[in-house]
């Protein structure tokens, strides 16, 4: 039998399947589920501090000053209803979650004001989290502020809540960096213990009809997988800081595949959500099968295994590729 232990955060896991941040983790009952299925470890839905009710008076200001401006972009902003859990209601889902569940329990909390990211991580560590991820969802949208200035508050930010929390601390991050190395590279020094890649980028869409701005949720696609294999494999090796893969993860080759770019786990909702919870006992089935007919002892020796951490120039590396890419014939397209 192959052993699918992996270290996570500094938490030893049963394997590397993770369930991410969504709404099935916002209910103890499917914590539970979760566990029974295999999930090793589970990040709970984010507490966005829009939901705290002290601050909604700062949303409630958002959404007046958009009624000010165009009435149209008011569908931008979310109805205060959507959120779901409150500052205090998430801290007791978090203890209730450590007296019946065994497997690590993530808190992850998306913040807007510095005091906000602070007291909240430091009350999800005192409500027992084993782990915190910031979820970090900041689109610039102001065309006087430069590249660093922002990247520089990722570090800054990472750097308070690495000072004020004692648990392990993993960032969760969009890819739209200049170069995401640096970033990854400077927010391990500041403080990251892991790096959760990638945030989905969710893009409101244009209803002609009502002329209104449709903000749905569109499910990821296996096709999203690529994009994050890519950068961990060329971030493997080269910074202090776990990998962990979300976007686009479905089967157990994904979680394999995951796991020799060099990611210590691999996250999955989409797949729980449309085939659910029960899926994940497949998908690990899958992978200890995989690994058997392919003699492999542990996960982690295929870890790491077909990332660029023996490529000496990744920069020449890749540009072989993307030539390569390019100038092979494509049968698929035939006007080519
Ligand atoms: C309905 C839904 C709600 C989500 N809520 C959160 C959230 O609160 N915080 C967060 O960091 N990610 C959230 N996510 C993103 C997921 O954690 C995950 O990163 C993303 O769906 C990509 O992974 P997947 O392809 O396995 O679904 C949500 C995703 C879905 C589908």
């Amino acid at each position: 039998m192959p052993d699918l232990k992996t270290e996570y955060l500094g938490l030893s896991l049963k394997n590397p399947l993770v369930a991410s941040s969504s709404p099935l983790t916002e209910d103890v009952g499917a914590l539970r589920r979760m566990e029974d299925a295999g999930l090793a470890a589970v990040v709970l839905h984010s507490l966005f501090e829009e939901q705290i009710s002290a601050e909604r008076g700062t949303l409630e200001q958002d959404l007046a000053k958009g009624t000010e401006s165009f009435a149209e972009a008011l569908s931008y902003f979310p109805e205060l209803d959507e959120y779901v859990l409150g500052g205090e209601e998430y801290l007791e889902l978090i203890r209730a979650a450590k007296e019946s569940v065994g497997i690590p329990i993530i808190g992850s909390l998306n913040g807007t004001t510095r005091g906000g990211w602070l007291d909240y991580a430091k009350m999800i560590e005192d409500a027992g989290a084993d782990a915190l991820e910031l979820n970090i969802y900041r689109i610039p949208t102001d065309p006087n502020r430069s590249g660093a200035d922002v990247e520089q508050g990722y570090v800054d930010l990472v750097k308070s809540v690495r000072g004020a929390i004692k648990i392990p601390l993993a960032i969760k991050l969009g890819l739209h960096f200049s170069s995401i190395p640096n970033m990854a590279k400077r927010l391990a020094e500041a403080g990251a213990n892991g790096l959760v890649l990638f945030n989905r980028f969710y893009q409101p869409d244009i209803d002609l009809e009502s002329l209104e701005v449709v903000s749905n949720l569109v499910p990821s696609t296996r096709q999203e997988l690529r994009q994050r294999l890519h950068w961990i494999a060329v971030l493997c090796g080269r910074v202090e800081a776990d990998l962990a893969l979300t976007g686009g993860v479905r089967t157990s080759e994904d979680v394999i595949k995951a796991m020799m770019v060099g990611a210590r786990v691999a996250m999955t909702t989409c797949g729980l959500l449309e085939r659910g919870i029960g899926h994940a006992t497949e998908v690990i089935s899958g992978i200890s099968a995989w690994m058997e007919e392919n003699e492999y002892d542990s996960v982690q020796q295929m870890q790491g295994s077909m990332s660029q951490r023996s490529v000496a120039d990744p920069a020449s590396y890749e540009r072989a590729n993307y030539l390569k890419v390019l100038r092979t014939p494509h049968p698929e397209f035939p006007l080519a």
